[in-house]
């Protein structure tokens, strides 16, 4: 198939990028590099050994976009393009709501003016709220979400579920990722975040490169095992791969959802632990307040994407930590040289 990549030069489309060139799919990338940057495309190509069709442009740009879908035939998208920090999102709220729901609809819109209508939604474990018990199944409702980001992913398959019922030709997968960390093999690509990061393995890479002083673990008084925060960390790889097993359904109409997760839930100090173990480097951490917004456990039931797309996640916690480190220690300024 011939894929447009929305986002591909981001952390999890680069990633699904390499997977799809490997197995044979020709990808067009857009992307704005607005979080990213030029070098993933030469490390995709490096990696995969093959020509990758990229397009520096915004999704927002209409105009743009219109020229790419008349000169690319492509099968189908693979929507990864949002803005994705959640503490951000509180300060930016029009940003976000503009760039991940506007951009959606437009390119939706470009989408059926074209006649492709096979779509990859990259949706969030968010959607399932505080409310919702772990394991987390496709069957629970939308919760609330706590923060505006994780509306914008709520509304975008709110209005493709309204799509799919007004028009039922089209061929739709939403995907909710769980905590999705490490990196590829290679060490080549990897999750490169702006500034000091807001997510616990990125934090704990730049302690153990001494970036960072410590880490900062945000609360031990949940109802956990150990009081720290359970979360459902899945690798990249895997992630990655179950955007080619959706693929599957592209061959028929009909919308879907599916978790992609490992169903297996760990505690921040657990990973904490597991990174020391996989790369011997010893992490220091200090216990601070609950950040507003966190619940105490968050982990899938992974059953459906392993019924009905034969997907199940392959990579441990282990894995996860050594891949992680290896991107960190090989590129201890990202994409920067
Ligand atoms: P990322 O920021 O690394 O990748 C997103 C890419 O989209 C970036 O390369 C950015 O430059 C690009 N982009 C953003 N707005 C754009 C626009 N208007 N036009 C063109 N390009 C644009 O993020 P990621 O972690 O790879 O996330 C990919 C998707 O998965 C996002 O939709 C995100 O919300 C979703 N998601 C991520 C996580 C996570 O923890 N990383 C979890 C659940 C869902
Ligand atoms: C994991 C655990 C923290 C940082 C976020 C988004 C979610 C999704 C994935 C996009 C929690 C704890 C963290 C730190 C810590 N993104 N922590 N110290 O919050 O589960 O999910 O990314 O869709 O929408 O909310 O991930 O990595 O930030 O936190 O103790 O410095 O680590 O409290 O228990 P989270 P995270």
């Amino acid at each position: 198939m011939k894929l447009l990549i929305t986002g591909g030069a981001g952390y999890i489309g680069s990633h699904t990028a390499v997977e799809l060139l490997a197995d044979g799919h020709d990808v067009v990338i857009v992307d704005d590099l607005s979080n990213s940057s030029r070098e993933v495309l030469r490390r995709i190509e490096a990696i995969s050994g093959r020509k990758v069709t990229f397009y520096q442009r915004n999704i927002l740009d209409t105009d743009a976009m219109r020229d790419i879908f008349a000169k690319e035939v492509v099968d189908g998208v693979i929507h990864f393009a949002a803005f994705k920090a959640v503490g951000e999102s509180v300060e930016k709220p029009l940003e976000y709501y503009h760039n991940n729901i506007t951009g959606t609809i437009q390119l939706l819109h470009l989408m059926r003016q074209f006649d492709v209508k096979r779509f990859i939604l990259s949706s969030s474990a968010t959607v399932y709220g505080m409310e919702n018990p772990s394991p987390l199944n496709e069957s629970m409702p939308i919760g609330q979400a706590t923060n505006p980001y994780g509306y914008t992913k709520i509304v975008n398959e709110q209005l493709l579920q309204d799509l799919y019922r007004a028009e039922p030709d089209w061929s739709i997968v939403l995907l909710r990722y769980f905590n999705p960390i490490g990196a590829h093999e290679s060490g080549q690509i990897g999750e490169n975040p702006n500034g000091v990061p807001n997510n616990l393995m990125p934090y704990v890479t730049q302690v153990a490169i001494g970036k960072l002083e410590q880490v900062h673990v945000y609360g031990d008084d949940y109802p956990t095992p150990d009081g720290t925060g359970v979360r459902d960390y899945i690798h990249v790889v895997d992630l990655a791969k179950g955007h080619m097993a959706a693929l599957r359904d592209f061959d028929k109409a009909g919308l879907t959802t599916y978790n992609l997760g490992t169903g297996e839930g760990y505690s921040v100090l657990d990973l904490i632990h597991a990174f020391e173990k996989a790369n011997d480097i010893k992490i220091p951490y200090q216990i601070d307040g609950r950040r507003a917004g966190d619940v105490a456990v968050c982990y899938a039931d992974p059953s459906k994407a392993q019924e009905e797309l034969a997907w199940t996640a392959q990579y441990d916690l282990e894995d996860m930590c050594r891949d992680s480190w290896r991107w960190q220690s090989q590129n201890p300024n990202g994409y920067e040289a």
